[in-house]
């Protein structure tokens, strides 16, 4: 199965993505988590990520399509993807459906996590990563609503889209998150 964790900064991808893999066994990608041990390491994608990172803006597509594709073919295509914080962007969808397809796979459900701006901000603040300040929150959230949310009628159209209210407790939207998959 490939299933994509879809939805603003702080809405719970990264928890979810913890909740379901193993009950999914589905192998967890997460470009979040990818790019920080890059920046982490100083490699050279790190170096160049950093910049956009730090100011809540996305890391250009070339280098984010390059990274995940590296990460698909070098995993065990067999076992399935949870893909959380990646497809960003038109682009990086069709990119995606592009590799899959490649692999005779296809996206089959993309779960968007509904919270709105005021919770965001509160979780996020609470949180306090390195890019949690409220300026870069602030623009991480425009540049959602600008760049990431016109994927959400892409996948509408494509008959994989399922909207889950993700301001409930952590067990209780991983619960149906569950089982609108089943
Ligand atoms: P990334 O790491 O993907 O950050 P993000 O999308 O801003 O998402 P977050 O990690 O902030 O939130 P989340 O939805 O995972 O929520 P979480 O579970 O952590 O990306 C960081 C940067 O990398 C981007 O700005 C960009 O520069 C770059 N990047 C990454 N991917 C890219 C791509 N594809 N293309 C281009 N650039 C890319 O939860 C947040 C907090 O809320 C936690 O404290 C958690 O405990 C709490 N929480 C979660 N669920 C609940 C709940 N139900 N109730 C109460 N609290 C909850």
């Amino acid at each position: 199965m490939i299933l994509v964790l879809f939805g603003p900064p702080g809405a719970g991808k990264g928890t979810q993505a913890d909740e379901l893999k193993d009950k999914l066994n589905l192998i967890h990608l997460s470009t979040g988590d990818i790019l920080r041990e890059e920046v982490s390491k100083e490699t050279e994608l790190g170096i160049l990520a950093k910049k956009f990172m730090d100011a809540g803006e996305l890391v250009t597509d070339e280098l984010i399509i390059g990274m995940i594709k590296n990460k698909i073919v070098s995993n065990d295509t067999d076992k399935g993807f949870l893909l959380d914080g990646f497809p960003r962007t038109i682009s990086q969808a069709k990119a995606l459906d592009e590799m899959l397809k490649s692999n005779s796979l296809q996206v089959n459900h993309v779960v968007s996590l509904e919270v709105n701006d005021s919770i965001l901000i509160e979780r996020l603040l609470s949180r306090g990563r390195s890019d949690d300040n409220e300026e870069t929150i602030k623009n991480r959230l425009d540049v959602y609503k600008n760049q990431t949310l016109p994927i959400k009628e892409y996948y509408k159209s494509s008959g994989t889209l399922i909207e889950i209210k993700g301001d409930d407790s952590v067990e209780t939207v991983s619960k149906n998150i569950f089982s609108s998959l089943k």
